[in-house]
């Protein structure tokens, strides 16, 4: 199986390089970070503090996060339900980076993932998938950007959502964020060694992309 693991900060820029090489490569991709917000999403519909181990503990047997299509129409489904827009509203980045302190849900997605990436090709990005999903994956990476260019990214991003929101917001919750998955004490966002680092600052996606494909294509 080829598995390649993309991890970094938020706003890196991630998730638009791994479907690029995904697409390229003809494999799959999985968006990790996606199953921690729907695992928030869930909690805050029904009033469950994601801060509540107890609680969330007892909701995860409910939580069913499965994926529909390929590419840019690729989905996110929460018990059959398309949340894609939902979980990408600016409330559910700080809930899902909150959720995603709990061993409970660490233990439940990293299981899902694990078995995804033994059954397929596939290209992850994420938090922890370098240093504690795939530690043994063969091609590593760790992608990140300035902290200006990654709010300004994702600033971008939330405008062309329709989302009324402050420059200066987005970037003071981007650095939040980044201090919270890093600094968390069970697995957190760390640059492994063994990963390529990628500063992407200056760099188009399809640059990035080809610097990974370069890396895979090497070996064959
Ligand atoms: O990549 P993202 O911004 O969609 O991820 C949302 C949150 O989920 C992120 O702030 C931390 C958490 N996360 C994680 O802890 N481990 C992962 N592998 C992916 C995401």
């Amino acid at each position: 199986m080829i598995n390649i693991a993309i991890d970094g900060p938020s706003g890196a820029g991630k998730s638009t390089v791994a479907k690029l090489v995904a697409a390229k490569l003809g494999i799959t991709y999985l968006d990790t970070g996606a199953m921690y917000r729907a695992c928030a999403l869930y909690a805050v519909r029904r009033s469950v503090s994601v801060n509540d181990e107890e609680q969330v503990a007892k909701l995860l047997p409910d939580v069913d996060i499965s994926f529909a299509g390929e590419g840019e129409s690729k989905r996110v489904l929460l018990n059959g339900e398309d949340v894609s827009s939902a979980i990408r509203e600016h409330a559910i980045s700080k809930a899902a980076s909150d959720i995603s302190k709990l061993h409970c849900v660490r233990d439940f997605l990293v299981a899902q993932q694990r078995k995804i990436a033994s059954e397929s090709n596939v290209v992850l990005d994420g938090r922890d998938i370098t240093s504690n999903v795939l530690p043994n994956a063969k091609y590593k990476f760790f992608l990140t950007a300035s902290a200006d260019v990654r709010a300004e990214r994702r600033y971008k991003e939330l405008i062309a959502r329709g989302a009324d929101i402050e420059y200066e917001k987005v970037k003071a919750d981007i650095i939040d964020r980044d201090k919270n998955d890093s600094q968390r004490a069970y697995a957190p966002l760390v640059l492994t060694p063994d990963s390529t680092l990628i500063d992407s600052s200056e760099m188009t996606p399809e640059q990035v992309a080809d610097v990974i494909i370069a890396q895979v294509m090497a070996d064959k």
